[in-house]
């Protein structure tokens, strides 16, 4: 197999959730009141989470990624019968201090130590994105930190990608999108950035337009694999 090399690359623009972020944190630092539930809640934690955002896109009926994170626990707390006193508000709190996936930060420095642009692209709302930036100690990193806030609708929608393109000033082609959903990235892809799927969680390919350039299970060789 021949290394992954892409060329072109002005700037590489990162999903939050589950690719710089570790949404697992939140159900995994509150395991004391959890137990072993804590990750069944957080798997059907995420999956209303992006269903929501599918289904309110679908229907118009837009709401912030706050909201629908709220409301995609709740749904999993009552389908697992867990009720505690606090607990939702202590989840929901977590969800704003997520930790980085371990390779994050020192890939992030070495980006940028080769003048790459960097930005992050995501359904997060912008208070959202600024707390899981500033708790995990990467304020002044991103170039741009952009959220679906600013076009209404929900990733995979084009729109979106086309933000990250018009607020960087810089063509889809130049751009390097990183993404461990499989959807983002595909998507991505189709709307005509260059992709890297970080397969983080070994899942199988899409069926859905297009395929990502390439695939990586973390992103710590990605500095090797982008350059102007
Ligand atoms: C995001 C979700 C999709 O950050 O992970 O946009």
């Amino acid at each position: 197999m021949s290394k992954l090399q892409l060329q072109n690359v002005d700037a590489c623009v990162f999903d939050a959730y589950g690719t710089l972020f570790d949404f697992n944190s939140a159900a995994g630092a509150a395991r004391d009141e959890l137990g072993e539930d804590w990750q069944r809640l957080s798997d059907l934690w995420r999956l209303k989470q992006l269903q929501y955002t599918w289904l309110r896109g679908l229907a118009q009926h837009h709401a912030g990624f706050w909201q629908v994170t709220g409301d995609a626990l709740d749904f999993a707390l009552a389908a697992l019968k867990i009720e505690r006193p606090g607990l939702r508000d202590r989840l929901m709190n977590l969800y704003l201090q997520l930790n980085t996936y371990p390779e994050v930060p020192a890939m992030l420095d070495e980006l940028k130590r080769r003048g790459m642009k960097l930005a992050i692209l995501s359904n997060g709302t912008p208070p959202m994105l600024a707390a899981v930036v500033s708790n995990s100690g990467l304020e002044g990193v991103f170039d741009a930190v952009l959220s679906v806030e600013d076009v209404g609708v929900f990733k995979p929608h084009p729109s979106v990608y086309r933000l990250a393109a018009e607020r960087l000033g810089i063509a889809p082609a130049r751009i390097c999108f990183l993404s461990s959903n499989g959807w983002d990235a595909f998507s991505a892809k189709a709307f005509g950035f260059q992709v890297v799927w970080c397969n983080r969680f070994g899942q199988v390919a899409e069926r859905i337009p297009a395929t990502p350039d390439g695939e990586i299970a973390d992103l710590s060789a990605l500095p090797e694999i982008v350059c102007p």
